[in-house]
């Protein structure tokens, strides 16, 4: 067992925020050597009860949180992060594919793997939805990487069998037997998960994503992920494609791809009937503000979201997104929730933009009470945050007098800095 005493953060059913200005975090490991949480609360309440007569870590000054949950990043990306193009399909074109392109190379995918996850790690995000590129040994690479970590990661052998250069294009067949293959050799082995991930439906002939779709329903617990409704652009060619299908987002419907478990990327550009789709189907979006601010691709309309019920939780995008960190993430939303051209401007409180990139990501993934939180029975993956991290961090934080005040004082002005330990359960 070990407890851990400092400012304790986490979150209620509800998704409020709860704080224990000075908390208690135990855990112990369950059957499979996996940390728990088996309690967490206030140190005057829970210290008496396991902290008699046990050796304390104690943390003065420091928070500890539910490490971060990004919901849609692309490891092959790393090095493609601030490379400026007019739109994501001149950017995929330019960039992204020639990068993803050298991922044949398993040894450049293991180096690429290893400091993927070591920056994950820096940026306090402990469980992650991930991309790979249409090469099987690229997936390899990361899950084995990830695999010796013990993390609770999910990805997936992108499927693209057309309008790809050569290099990244798969095979249409090949591409589905690759899936299939990989879902044995990976999902459910220790905490790794496996994502059917067809790249986006321009990419994609009907017969492989309908071969997806088949894979989909044969493996109800694996998961699903994609992009829709990012780019203008990128909508009119889907559309000019899939004329029969009533919108973008209804293609992967046709195809049996919104379901539970299912996350599709962006979902700016959609309807009411779309969102409610979503809904319908059990699906989510992960919202990526930075993506979508850098690539020019527009804002994601969280109060229609909110109003027709489709779930969504943040994530970095890496590299359409320019940050690994989940704070830099919380604070691109708050301004895509604040622009008012494209649709009314809300403010997202503090406690809604973390719970967006913790508990509530975890709860888009199917995985509520596994990651994302320190409630009791959640893995014990978490971070330890030093709110004095620099000078006017240190400044902000100190004159904050509410907790939502602090946790924004973090939201905007932190970074990697901010994170001083990451957990791994
Ligand atoms: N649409 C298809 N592929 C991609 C990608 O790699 N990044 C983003 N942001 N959008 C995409
Ligand atoms: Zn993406």
């Amino acid at each position: 067992m070990h407890c851990y005493r400092s400012a304790l953060l986490r979150f209620a059913e509800d998704g409020s925020a709860v704080y224990d200005e000075d908390g208690l975090l135990v855990t112990a490991p369950d059957a499979a050597g996996v940390q728990r949480v088996v309690a967490a609360g206030p140190w005057n309440v829970l210290g008496r009860q396991y902290a008699e007569g046990v050796p304390v870590t104690h943390w003065p000054g420091r928070i500890i949180a539910p490490g971060f949950v990004d919901l849609h990043i692309h490891y092959p990306q790393t090095d493609v992060i601030g490379s400026p193009a007019g739109g994501l399909l001149p950017w995929l074109e330019t960039y992204t594919f020639p990068h993803e392109a050298r991922f044949a190379d398993p040894q450049h995918a293991a180096a690429v793997a290893r400091f993927f996850l070591d920056e994950l790690a820096r940026n306090g995000v402990t469980s992650a939805l991930v991309f790979g590129t249409s090469h099987p040994c690229a997936v390899d690479a990361l899950m084995q990487e990830a695999g010796a970590r013990r993390l609770r990661l999910i990805a997936g052998k992108v499927l693209q069998d057309r309008h790809s250069p050569d290099g990244v294009r798969d095979d249409t067949e090949q591409g589905l037997l690759d899936t299939e293959a990989l879902i044995e050799r990976w999902h459910g082995r220790g905490r790794l998960g496996y994502a059917i991930t067809p790249r986006f439906a321009p990419t994609s002939t009907p017969r492989q994503l309908a071969g997806a779709g088949e894979i989909a329903a044969r493996h109800p617990d694996v998961w699903i992920q994609s992009h829709v409704a990012e780019n203008l652009d990128e909508i009119r060619w889907a559309r000019e494609l899939f004329p029969d299908s009533r919108s973008y987002l209804g293609i992967y419907d046709d195809f049996g791809l919104l379901r539970h478990r299912a996350i599709y990327a962006h979902c700016i550009h959609v309807d009411d009937a779309d969102r409610a789709l979503m809904r319908e189907r059990g699906a989510a979006a992960a919202v990526s503000p930075t993506s979508n601010l850098f690539l020019g691709s527009g804002f994601f309309d969280y109060a229609s979201a909110d109003r027709v019920g489709m779930a969504y939780g943040l994530a970095s995008d890496v590299g359409g997104g320019t940050s690994f960190s989940p704070f830099r993430t919380m604070l691109a939303a708050y301004c895509v929730g604040r622009e008012g051209q494209t649709k009314p401007g809300i403010s997202l409180t503090p406690e809604q933009l973390w719970w967006q990139h913790t508990a509530g990501a975890a709860r888009a993934l199917g995985l509520a009470g596994t990651v994302g939180n320190l409630q009791p029975g959640c893995e014990a993956d978490f971070v330890v945050l030093n709110p004095a991290a620099t000078p006017l961090l240190a400044r902000r934080t100190r004159a904050a007098t509410s907790v939502a005040e602090l946790l924004f004082a973090m939201i905007v002005l932190g970074d990697d800095r901010l994170v001083e330990r990451t957990f791994i359960a």
